[in-house]
């Protein structure tokens, strides 16, 4: 009998934290794929605020919610993403990219990883345009000077959020 390949994706990102338009490229690449790796990150460019921990926390009780996300794993790593890749089985990388000042930078991205690891190719998400302003810094910006931010981060998360940025 023939064996079945099974299509594993790679969202890699630093989810500092998940908001909305993360959740969004998730649910649309889950269909695409048998697994969906979520896999949280240190980018070394950003001071982070959650620890990598509260990141893979926040996400899994976000996927709790929704049970058709039963494919999506959460992982954490620390090191390359193309070493991250090519340990968990997978040879495609998820980004969403929300407006053209995204291009050149996920551009470079992917090229580098491309370089580094000849297998990998990375797919785009256009982000959908009611999240094309989000970015987790901005959101993160609202909570602590106590804006409103529902609608921005999964409703199960938003105290989290709060709580968090009210330390
Ligand atoms: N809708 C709305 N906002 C979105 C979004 C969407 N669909 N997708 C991303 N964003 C926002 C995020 O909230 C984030 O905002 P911020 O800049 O205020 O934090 C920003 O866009 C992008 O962040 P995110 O998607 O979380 O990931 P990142 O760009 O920080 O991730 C890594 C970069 C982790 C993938 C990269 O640094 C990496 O691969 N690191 C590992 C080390 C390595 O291999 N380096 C070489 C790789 S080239």
């Amino acid at each position: 009998m023939e064996e079945k390949t099974v299509r594993i994706g790679v969202y890699p990102g630093s989810f500092d934290p998940l908001t909305n338009g993360h959740l969004d490229i998730i649910k649309r690449a889950s269909k695409l794929f048998d697994k969906l790796i979520v896999g949280v990150f240190c980018n070394s460019a950003k001071k982070s605020i959650f620890s990598m921990e509260e990141r893979v926390e926040l996400i899994n009780k976000t996927l709790a919610v929704y049970p058709e996300l039963h494919n999506v794993d959460v992982i954490m790593f620390e090191g390359l993403l193309v070493d991250f890749v090519k340990k968990s089985g997978a040879s495609t990388l998820v980004r969403g990219l929300r407006a053209v000042s995204d291009y050149e930078y996920e551009l470079q991205m992917a090229m580098l990883n491309k370089h580094m690891c000849e297998d990998i190719d990375t797919i785009f998400f256009m982000t959908d345009i009611k999240n094309s302003f989000l970015s987790s810094s901005i959101i993160k910006d609202v909570a602590k000077n106590g804006g409103n931010i529902s609608g921005l981060v999964p409703e199960v998360i938003i105290d989290d959020v709060k709580n968090k940025m009210s330390e």
